[in-house]
């Protein structure tokens, strides 16, 4: 079994952790972390350093592959630490065996799919994107690279969503829509034009609430 670290040790990062392990994926080896300290426990896992560490780590045959856990409210850390890190270290894929994702699909670096997902054909999901619990990817959707989605957010077909995009949960896209980088949605929303602007929208129909 190949050994995973996870950059994040927050709630996030034992979400995945728990995942990892629960599903027999990887074995968990630790976290890294620059705002908790070396050797501390999260649920028996222990913090292995701070992201300055991981390079010489993963020389010393610590981990054998990462995988990242900066959540949706810090888009700029997420993309550039996980563009940083991918120069040192290879990135994993946890993709939980509830998931159906359909051999047609393409999965980047560093992807995560949580369980009960759908992710149908010629669906294309960029580096470090996160799909949380129970997310439907309609047929010949891309979603961009860090983007995080919550639970339960539908994507209908032929959709492009940005880069370092949140779709709130519940979030629903209809199809043929483009939705630029840094675009945000709040729970329940419904999309039915082009989001345009990066920038929080709510409500059904989705308007733009503020930047
Ligand atoms: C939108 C959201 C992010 C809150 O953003 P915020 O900047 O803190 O906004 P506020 O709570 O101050 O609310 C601002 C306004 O939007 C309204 N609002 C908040 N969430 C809303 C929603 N989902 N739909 C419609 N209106 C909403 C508030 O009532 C408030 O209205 P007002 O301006 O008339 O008073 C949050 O409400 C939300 O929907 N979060 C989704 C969380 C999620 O998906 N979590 C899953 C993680 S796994």
């Amino acid at each position: 079994m190949k050994k995973l670290a996870i950059i994040g040790s927050g709630d996030l990062g034992q979400q995945i952790a728990w995942h990892a392990t629960s599903d027999k994926q990887y074995q968990v080896v630790g976290f890294y972390d620059d705002f908790a300290g070396k050797g501390h426990l999260c649920n028996g896992i222990p913090v292995l350093g701070k992201i300055e560490d991981v390079e010489s780590d993963f020389g010393n045959g610590e981990f054998d592959e990462l995988l990242l856990a900066i959540g949706y409210k810090h888009f700029n850390e997420r993309m550039r630490i996980f563009n940083e890190l991918k120069k040192v270290a290879p990135f994993g894929r946890l993709i939980h065996s509830s998931a159906y994702v359909d051999p047609s699909a393409i999965l980047g670096q560093g992807v995560i799919v949580y369980p009960g997902c759908v992710i149908d054909m010629k669906v294309h999901l960029q580096d470090n994107v996160l799909l949380n619990a129970g997310v439907v990817i309609a047929h010949d959707s891309v979603i961009g690279a860090h983007s995080f989605i919550s639970p339960g957010v539908k994507v209908a077909g032929f959709v492009s969503v940005g880069n370092c995009v949140s779709l709130g949960i519940g979030t629903c896209v209809i199809d043929n829509l483009h939705l630029v980088d840094f675009v945000r949605t709040g729970a329940g929303a419904v999309v039915t034009e082009n989001l345009t602007e990066p920038g929080l929208y709510l409500g059904i129909p989705a308007r733009y609430k503020k930047a």
